[in-house]
């Protein structure tokens, strides 16, 4: 059966960028407003005041600093606060799509190879733009790709999914290539009103091209991949196609993104560590003899512990990559935007792992080795 391998990769960054500083003056504004709106009733106790959020606290509890995101004025804007991102005609291409294809065609440029060799597209992302035609089917045509497309949606894990898809569809002969895209517009599913979690995303997409090992040159060998999932509600979002029959919960914060952000921690800090360990062994792999962690860029806190649990001791710099500082946790995208990165200075033979967690729960597992 054919081996697989990471032959390239693609970043596609939006044109904003949202600082803390500038997401909190916003948040601010609005709690004021809302306060000023409501004074008699809270001074009644029948509402309850909202409090302001801080930059401070972002900066501590997260890690993150900033964040790009596809369309800035609606953010900074109290009465809005919330992306504004106007419908564009079907014969148009969605956004969704367009900047999935951006970062696809950087993977292939990259490749170097023509996209008659890809036999399959996955966009594998925590939202798509529509029920239906597929995002891949949109970004197949607009590359020009033969044979198959779909979607698939595992949160913050799709992109591991996708590449284990991807390789086992290699590992069949089913395909040569796979063209795997992320794009996230997380902006669009984030309460910029909740005070918990305005600050959590930000927006992107990346691309992975995964091939046949006897036909790539250079690239990363994929030694293995593994899945986990877990059912938990503690990361939800109940925006769906049945919201219509039921308008009268249309307005529910439970129709963006929600969590319990202290449960997800304790509950998927051990579980990912585990199966990362737990997998390594059956590899046959040291993990302290692991190059690089690209960990899913959740939360810095939650990053550095992972780290320090896979290699038994603090990670030297660098050697857990952090992008979140810059880019928010951007779902899927998190772990290949750090292996797109920051996979430089690496040898023949030398070991890293692309690893991704999130809502369902659900985890997936790629080490990986240089060619
Ligand atoms: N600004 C200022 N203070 C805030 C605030 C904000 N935006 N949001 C919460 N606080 C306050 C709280 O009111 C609380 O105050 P108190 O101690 O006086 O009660 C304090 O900060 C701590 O709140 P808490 O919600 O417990 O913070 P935390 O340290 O758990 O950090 C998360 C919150 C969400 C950053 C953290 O739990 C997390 O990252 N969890 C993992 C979630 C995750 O990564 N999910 C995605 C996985 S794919």
């Amino acid at each position: 059966m054919p081996d697989a391998v990471i032959a390239a990769t693609g970043l596609y960054n939006p044109p904003f960028t949202l600082s803390n500083a500038e997401l909190v003056e916003t948040f601010n504004a609005y709690v004021a407003r809302f306060n000023a709106a409501n004074a008699e009733a809270i001074a009644a106790g029948e509402v309850e005041a909202l409090i302001g959020s801080s930059v401070e606290f972002i900066e501590k509890a997260s890690g993150i600093k900033s964040r790009y995101v596809v369309d800035k004025t609606g953010l900074v804007d109290p009465e809005v606060m919330r992306p504004s991102i106007p419908e564009r005609p079907d014969s148009e291409i969605s956004i969704l799509a367009e900047i999935a294809v951006a970062a696809a065609r950087q993977a292939i440029e990259a490749w170097g190879k023509p996209v008659s060799r890809i036999g399959a597209v996955i966009c594998a992302a925590s939202n798509m733009q529509r029920a239906y035609p597929a995002m891949a089917i949109e970004v197949q045509q607009a590359l020009g790709i033969d044979g198959f497309a779909f979607d698939m949606n595992v949160a913050c894990s799709s992109a591991t999914f996708g590449i284990k898809t991807a390789a086992d569809y290699i590992a069949t002969g089913s395909v040569d290539a796979v063209l795997m895209v992320n794009p996230e517009i997380t902006s669009g599913h984030l309460n910029f009103r909740d005070r918990d979690s305005h600050f959590i995303f930000g927006d992107v997409a990346t691309a992975v091209i995964v091939e046949r090992a006897d036909e790539a040159e250079g690239g990363w060998d994929i030694l293995g991949t593994r899945l986990k999932t877990q059912f938990s509600n503690n990361i939800r979002n109940n925006f769906g196609f049945l919201n219509r029959g039921a308008p009268e919960g249309a307005d529910k914060a439970d129709k963006l993104f929600v969590q319990e952000g202290r449960k997800v921690f304790r509950e998927v800090v051990p579980m990912v560590s585990d199966m990362i360990v737990e997998h390594a062994r059956d590899l046959g792999v040291e993990p302290t003899s692991l190059k690089r962690l690209w960990l899913h860029q959740a939360n810095i806190n939650m990053n550095e512990m992972i780290g320090r649990r896979v290699l038994g001791r603090d990670p030297a710099p660098g050697e857990n990559v952090i992008i979140l500082d810059e880019y928010a946790n951007t779902s899927s995208a998190g772990s290949i935007i750090a292996f797109h990165k920051a996979n430089d200075g690496f040898a023949a033979g030398d070991l890293g792992l692309i690893c991704s967690f999130g809502a369902g729960y659900s985890a997936g597992t790629v080490f990986v080795r240089k060619r």
